[in-house]
């Protein structure tokens, strides 16, 4: 088995959601992020390593038109369809169940979020290759929603070390593909009380009807 699943399916069958530093009973860092552009029910959104992040319920009350979750645990989405399941929504819901560097092709969507996926991604022809798979996704005129580390964030998460990154990290990174639109550091408390420093950045897609 690929090692990144491996390491992910047992982090999810071993820990309660509860128990993960990056749980938040209300996704209100990636909600204030997304309401800064505004949603509406013609959105497709792709969370990707959603984890069993409520942030799908919260999408999928919204009524977006498409949501495709995306993992490479099928334990963290087996959490998540369990909730799914009792919402009722026109929302169409897809999972995937892949490595976000395999995923191809990619869906076309309007937004892109990713809390705390890229910075675990740290090899640079990697990183560039997610954002090459971003730019696939996202439709001219759509958003990019990335949340990790910051610089004066943890140096590791789930016992695997992370690249950390501010604004201009990822601004370079994204560069000719998509605009910074907003950025802003935020103090993660962990289930235990912990502080940890996250990078907020909001990207819109570069394009001819952007
Ligand atoms: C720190 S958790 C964050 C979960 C969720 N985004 C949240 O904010 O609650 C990281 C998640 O990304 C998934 N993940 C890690 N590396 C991945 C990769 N390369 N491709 C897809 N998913 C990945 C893990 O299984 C885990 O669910």
């Amino acid at each position: 088995m690929n090692p990144t699943r491996q390491h992910w399916n047992d982090v999810w069958s071993k820990k309660a959601h509860a128990e993960v530093s990056w749980y938040q009973a209300d996704p209100r860092s990636s909600l204030s992020s997304i309401d800064r552009f505004g949603m509406t029910d013609a959105d497709d959104v792709i969370d990707v390593g959603c984890g069993a992040s409520h942030l799908a319920d919260r999408l999928v009350e919204r009524g977006v038109r498409r949501l495709h979750l995306l993992d490479v645990s099928s334990v963290a989405l087996d959490a998540v369809r369990s909730r799914l399941v009792a919402i009722k929504s026109a929302t169409v819901v897809e999972y995937l169940v892949t490595d976000v560097l395999d995923l191809a092709p990619a869906p076309s969507v309007s937004l892109w979020h990713d809390r705390a996926v890229l910075h675990f991604i740290r090899d640079s022809d990697a990183r560039s290759r997610y954002a090459a798979i971003a730019t696939a996704a996202v439709r001219p005129g759509g958003h990019l929603v990335i949340g990790g580390f910051a610089p004066d964030g943890p140096l590791r998460c789930s016992d695997l070390d992370v690249e950390r990154a501010d604004e201009a990290d990822l601004s370079r990174l994204f560069e000719g593909s998509f605009d910074l639109e907003s950025s802003r550091r935020e103090s993660h408390e962990t289930p235990w009380g912990a502080a940890q420093s996250f990078q907020w950045c909001v990207f819109k897609r570069c394009g001819l009807d952007s």
